[in-house]
């Protein structure tokens, strides 16, 4: 734990938010605003105008006539490339500003908002900066007398829809590829958490992007959002979010016109611990794994196999470890769990523990909502779960672990496999056999071996089957926001 982090405290008079659109702050179309929420005390932050179908149109306007004759068509790549380590050097030095915005408006503590949220977000801003002007085509050898090669241009105006577990971070991973390549974008952050954002919009025109580049519309889903999706000038839609969202804009994008779809959806990642593991690295790396961001996590580690020998020695130091999580306000710089991100996802959470218990799971502990004006919940831990119950189907997204023993090896990857979802999963094992060929073995976008939840902005990230399409992070991502142009000239 990093004693000598100062907690600010919390932010308060947050001023009411417009949407940006084209490199100016205006009100939506409608006239309509929503409220956003503390999640940890159920009172009303401030009010941000509500974007809809109209004022998705104007954005997208916009991001069309930057990106076809605007400055930002003109711009060398390495131009783009300074203006992307400008907006990651105002994020550094905003960062304490933006940690404590993401904390009110998430719930998150402060202490991980400054551990992960924001160097990983500064981070993934640097890296793409430095792609800006390292996309290149190939020169192909092909028959006859003509000159092949192959050009990598910008995919064009791309729409991007983010989820609430990670504001900042998600808009990292979307803007960082989409600018470094030459897209220009409008972003629809969560209707739960639309704060940093609009923030970061606001850094990015300090940075010196030129207009309709970037354009920050919040509101709803199946309106701002689907306006976005069936858009017949966006060129491509990325989204993070429910598995079944992600099948509405996959719809809406084949019923309107084609656009480019990347998905990051839903998990029910397996973590599997061998009796030859050093157990207690486990212990953490489960605990870790699952309880972090309030177990709001798409690559959560919510199927916990753990062997059969060495079960119920793992289950009590689980348990112990679970109940040593200190639950409250995000800005105590003793908590370790914050309060889940709404009512409905809180009460969400309550409808899975019962389906647990009433289906016949071991509850450990936890299992309630704590006496807090926030949307808390009980880190929860379940024993004596098996394949077909509910707690081990579907995700949960909250602090509740799930715990099924399994006997071997070609068992356990059968029914870690035996799953809609593949975004994730680990394996704790000391030998290096058993770790490689269960690398293998797993049907999953991301296999972390005697680790959990390792990212860099270097290494690709993304789901097998119905976790997603596509790969974000890394040089992977870069094939999202392009296109490939071949181009004959003929020598003769
Ligand atoms: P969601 O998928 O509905 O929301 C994510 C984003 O999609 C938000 O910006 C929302 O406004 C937008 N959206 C919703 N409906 C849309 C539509 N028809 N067209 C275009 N955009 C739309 O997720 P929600 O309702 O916030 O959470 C429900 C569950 O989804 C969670 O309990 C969790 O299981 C899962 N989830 C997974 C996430 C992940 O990182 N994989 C993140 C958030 C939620
Ligand atoms: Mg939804």
């Amino acid at each position: 734990m990093n004693v000598a982090l100062k907690i600010p405290q919390k932010p308060s008079k947050i001023k009411d938010q417009m949407l940006f659109i084209d490199g100016k702050w205006c009100q939506s179309a409608s006239g309509k605003s929503f409220e956003t929420v503390d999640p940890s005390t159920n009172q009303v932050i401030c009010r941000v105008a509500e974007g809809d179908a109209a004022d998705v149109e104007l954005a997208v306007a916009a991001a069309r006539r930057a990106f076809d004759s605007g400055p930002w068509s003109r711009m060398s790549a390495s131009e783009r490339g300074r203006l992307i380590y400008k907006l990651a050097d105002l994020i550094e030095s905003h960062q304490e500003e933006l940690a404590a915005l993401e904390s009110l408006d998430n719930g998150k503590p402060y202490r991980d908002s400054m551990a992960a949220d924001l160097p990983l977000t500064i981070k993934c801003y640097r890296y793409y900066a430095g792609w800006a002007d390292k996309i290149v085509g190939k020169t192909i050898p092909v028959d006859g007398d003509f000159t092949c090669f192959t050009r990598h241009e910008p995919v064009g105006v791309v729409g991007q829809i983010i989820p609430w577990n990670f504001p900042l971070l998600m808009q990292a991973w979307k803007w960082g590829p989409a600018l470094a390549s030459g897209c220009t974008l409008v972003l629809k952050p969560a209707e739960q958490t639309p704060l940093t954002a609009l923030r970061v919009a606001q850094l990015a025109q300090e940075a010196g992007f030129p207009n309709g580049v970037i354009n920050v519309v919040p509101g709803f889903g199946p309106t701002a959002g689907a306006a976005l999706t069936r858009h017949m000038d966006v060129d491509k839609v990325a989204f993070t979010g429910e598995t079944s969202t992600g099948q509405l804009i996959m719809e809406a994008a084949a019923k309107s016109n084609l656009k480019r779809v990347s998905l990051e959806l839903g998990g029910k990642s397996p973590n599997i611990v061998f009796a030859d593991a050093d157990i207690d690295a486990a212990v953490e790396g489960a605990y870790f794994g699952l309880f972090f961001n309030q177990g709001q996590c798409c690559c959560a580690g919510s199927r916990l196999f753990v062997e059969q020998s060495i079960h119920d020695e793992f289950v009590a130091k689980l348990v112990q470890r679970a109940k040593s999580q200190k639950v409250g306000d995000p800005f105590d710089p003793e908590t370790t769990q914050g309060p889940q991100i709404t009512r409905e996802q809180q009460e969400r959470v309550l409808s899975f523990i019962d389906s647990g218990k009433k289906e016949g799971a071991t509850i450990h502990c936890g299992g309630g909502k704590p006496n807090l004006p926030g949307y808390f919940v009980e880190p929860t831990v379940f024993s004596g779960v098996t394949d077909g119950m509910k707690i081990a189907r579907e995700e949960i997204f909250g602090p509740v672990m799930n715990i099924l023993p399994f006997g071997n090896i070609e068992e356990v990857v059968e029914r870690s496999n035996r799953t809609q979802f593949g975004l994730a999963a680990a394996v704790w094992t000391r030998d290096i056999k058993k770790a490689h060929r269960m690398a293998r073995s797993l049907r999953a976008g991301t296999v972390w071996i005697n680790c959990y939840d390792v990212f860099d902005a270097a290494a690709p990230f993304g789901g097998y089957k119905m976790s997603g399409v596509g790969r974000e992070l890394g040089e992977y991502a870069l094939q999202l926001y392009t296109e490939v142009k071949t181009v004959y000239i003929a020598q003769g």
